[in-house]
């Protein structure tokens, strides 16, 4: 019996850990739907002309370093997104914690059929000493 239920808490432990990693990259979710979707829409396919898509998005690959900042301190100029150019400034949000800023960036390259990195509090710390 005592076997059994050492089996079984086993087993619980392997799912749980499991279900876990599988939510990971979800877990950012809500501070986009706070703080991003109303521009970059729930799908991320953004505003046609104004705001840059997410989904899709070669920024995301080609500035993986960058994002950090991006979401920090917002942006603004000319960038190309996808082939198209973008030009109206986005503002930052200073008030994102840095494991807030690593959940965003692990949800925006994992999400719409984005495969990018993940990322964690320490690589994001390290690339926010970088923001110009
Ligand atoms: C008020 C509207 C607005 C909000 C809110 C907003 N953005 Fe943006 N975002 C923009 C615009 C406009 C640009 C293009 C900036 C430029 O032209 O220089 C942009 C560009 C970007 C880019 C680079 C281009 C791309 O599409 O890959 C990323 C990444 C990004 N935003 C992520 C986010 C994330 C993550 C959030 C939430 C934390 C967010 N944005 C919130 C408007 C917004």
């Amino acid at each position: 019996m005592r076997r059994y239920l050492i089996f079984l808490s086993l087993i619980s432990l392997i799912i749980f850990s499991l279900t876990d990693c599988n939510n990971s990259y979800s877990d950012g979710k809500y501070l986009y739907e706070i703080h991003c979707q109303s521009c970059h829409m729930p799908d991320g396919v953004g505003l046609k002309g104004l705001i840059p898509p997410l989904a899709g998005s070669d920024y995301l690959k080609k500035n993986y370093d960058k994002l950090p900042c991006v979401i920090l301190l917002g942006v603004e100029g000319e960038i190309v997104v996808n082939g198209k150019t973008y030009n109206q400034p986005m503002a930052g949000i200073p008030e994102l914690e840095t494991m807030d800023i690593a959940l965003l960036i692990n949800y925006i390259n994992h999400q719409w059929g984005n495969d990018g990195k993940y990322t964690d509090f320490r690589e994001v710390e390290a690339n926010l000493q970088k923001c110009e």
